[in-house]
C-alpha cells in the first residue's frame, strides 16, 4: 500500500461552501499545529477568480495560522478556472500540481460521478488519492456505483471518502476509552446491556442548505452515514492494530451484522419541525423555509433502531436519533445496564438503570453507579462519575486532512462500509417512502414531538 505524503492538494470546487467553510479552515487547524505547511494547495472552480481573490479567500480561512506557515502555503498556491467535466481541463490541472496528489471533490455529487467519469477516459498520475465528500451516493444501488467506477481511477487505498465523524477526537477516543482500559470493554456486551441510544441532536436547523438537506433528510444527512459509523466504533470486536486494514476491517465486519430491527423498516419514526424558537432566535416552520418543498414530506428529525447479530450484541436494541431544531439537544452514547441477577433481598431501588453515557460533543463520559441512599442505607441510588476529555487541537476536518495529507486511508470509510451504511437505512426509507411511518411534527427549539417522551 501506499502511505507516501501528498505533495498538492487540488479542491475542486474551490468556490463553493464546502471548501471555505470546513476544508480551508480544516487546513488552518492542520497549519496551526505546524503540519501541512509544505502543501502546495490549488483551487479549481468554474467562475474566474484572480490570483489576488483567491490569495484574500485562503487568508481569511488561515485568520489566526502564525503568518510564515500560512504565508508559504498561500503564496505557492494556484487558482484555475477550468470545468471539472472536463479531460483537458483536468489534464492542466494534473500539469500544475507537484508530486504526489490528492483531488478533493468539494463537488455536488452528480458533478463528482460527472468528473470521476470524465477521469476515467484520461491517465491519472500515479499515486494520487481521490477525496470524496458524503453524501457518498443517494441509496445503495448508486452507492455501488460509483464504488466501481471509483474502482477503475485508482486502488481503494487511494479513495478517501470522507467523513468528519471519524475525525472528531470523541469518536476515535471511543477506541482508547473500549481498548486501553481492562474495565469497559468486558461490561459492552448483551449480556451486561440492556439497550443503546446513540444521538445527535443539534440546535441548528436548515441554515439556508434546502439544496441539500430537502432531498437528504436527517436520516441520510446523519444516521445512513455519521452515526453507523460512530455505532461501529462503539459494538466492532478489538482489531489487532488501528491501521486501516485492521480498524476498517472490524468495523466493516460489525456492519455486515447491523440490520433494520424490523424487516419492514417500522421500527422508526419520523419528524418536522414546526415554527419555534431556539434561545432568541425565531425559527420559521421548515417547510417555509427558503428552497424546501413541503410536498416531499422531508424528515427534520430521525429515528430507527437497529440489530447487531453477532454473538457479543444479539438482541439488544441500539436506538439512533438525529435531529435539528432541537432544544437541549443531546450527542452522546448511552449503555444502559441490566439489573443485576439478584439484588440481596433488603436493598431497594435505585430508581433507574445505571448508564455509560459518552458525549460525542462536549467531550465528557460519565458512569452510574449504584450506592447505598443517603437517608436510608439500603435504598439505593445512582452516584455519577463524571470526567471531561480536553478538546483536540485538531478540527474535525483538520484531523481528516491530515491523515487524507499523509496518504493513509484510516479515517476514510472504506467502500464497502459505504454500501453496508445505506443497506441498514433501506427498509427505513422504504417504510417512510411508503408512509408506513407517520410524519410527527415537533416545535422548532423543543425536545421532539411530545408524543415521542
Ligand atoms: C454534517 C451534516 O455532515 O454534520 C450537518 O450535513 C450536521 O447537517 C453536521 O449539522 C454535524 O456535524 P458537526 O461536526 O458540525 O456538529
Amino acid at each position: 500500500m501506499t502511505t507516501s505524503r501528498i505533495d498538492t492538494l487540488v479542491i475542486l470546487g474551490a468556490g463553493g461552501d464546502l471548501a471555505s467553510r470546513l476544508l480551508l479552515p480544516g487546513l488552518a487547524s492542520l497549519l496551526a499545529s505546524s503540519r501541512g505547511s509544505n502543501i502546495q494547495l490549488i483551487g479549481v472552480d468554474r467562475d474566474p477568480l484572480t490570483a489576488a481573490a483567491w490569495g484574500r479567500r485562503i487568508g481569511t480561512a488561515f485568520a489566526g495560522v502564525e503568518s510564515q506557515l500560512s504565508d508559504r502555503v498561500r503564496d505557492s498556491s494556484l487558482y484555475l478556472q477550468a470545468d471539472v467535466t472536463d479531460a483537458e481541463a483536468l489534464a492542466r490541472v494534473f500539469a500544475a500540481a507537484k508530486g504526489r496528489i490528492a483531488l478533493y471533490f468539494a463537488l455536488p455529487p452528480a458533478v463528482t460521478v460527472l468528473a470521476c467519469r470524465t477521469l476515467a477516459t484520461m491517465p491519472i498520475p500515479d499515486g494520487t488519492v481521490l477525496a470524496v465528500e458524503k453524501p457518498f451516493g443517494t441509496d445503495f444501488e448508486s452507492a455501488r456505483a460509483l464504488n466501481r467506477l471509483l474502482q477503475t481511477l485508482v486502488p481503494e487505498e487511494q479513495v478517501f471518502r470522507v467523513d468528519h465523524f471519524l475525525g472528531k477526537s470523541t469518536v476515535i477516543n471511543l477506541l482508547g476509552l473500549r481498548f486501553a482500559n481492562r474495565i469497559f470493554e468486558p461490561l459492552l456486551s448483551a449480556q451486561n446491556v440492556a439497550h443503546v441510544e446513540i444521538n445527535f441532536e443539534e440546535e441548528l436547523a436548515l441554515e439556508g442548505r434546502a439544496g441539500y438537506y430537502d432531498r437528504a433528510g436527517a436520516l441520510v444527512d446523519m444516521i445512513q452515514s455519521h452515526l453507523l459509523l460512530v455505532l461501529a466504533l462503539a459494538t466492532m470486536e478489538p482489531p489487532a492494530t488501528v491501521a486501516s486494514e485492521d480498524l476498517r476491517g472490524s468495523m466493516a465486519q460489525v456492519l455486515r451484522a447491523t440490520r433494520a430491527w424490523k424487516k419492514d423498516g417500522t421500527e422508526s419514526r419520523r419528524a418536522r419541525y414546526t415554527a419555534g424558537k431556539i434561545g432568541r432566535r425565531k425559527l420559521p416552520a421548515y417547510t417555509n423555509e427558503a428552497g424546501v418543498d413541503r410536498v416531499r414530506g422531508t424528515e427534520t428529525l430521525a429515528e430507527m433502531t437497529v440489530a447487531v447479530d453477532n454473538w457479543r450484541w444479539a438482541g439488544v436494541p441500539f436506538v439512533l436519533r438525529s435531529g435539528k431544531a432541537i432544544g437541549e439537544p443531546r450527542q452522546e452514547i448511552v449503555f444502559t445496564f441490566r439489573d443485576v441477577p439478584h439484588l440481596p433481598t433488603g436493598f431497594h431501588g435505585p430508581s433507574r438503570q445505571a448508564q455509560l453515557r459518552i458525549g460525542l460533543q462536549p467531550a465528557t463520559m460519565s458512569l452510574d453507579l449504584v450506592t447505598n441512599g443517603r437517608d436510608d442505607p439500603f435504598d439505593l441510588e445512582c452516584d455519577t462519575l463524571d470526567a471531561e476529555f480536553g478538546p483536540s487541537e485538531l478540527s474535525a476536518y483538520g484531523e481528516v486532512l491530515a491523515e487524507l495529507l499523509d496518504g493513509d486511508p484510516t479515517l476514510s470509510v472504506r467502500g464497502d462500509i459505504a454500501e453496508e451504511c445505506w443497506r441498514i437505512v433501506e427498509p427505513v426509507l422504504a417504510a417512510w417512502r411508503a408512509d408506513r411511518v407517520p410524519l410527527d411534527a415537533y416545535p422548532a427549539g423543543s425536545r421532539g414531538p411530545r408524543s415521542w417522551h
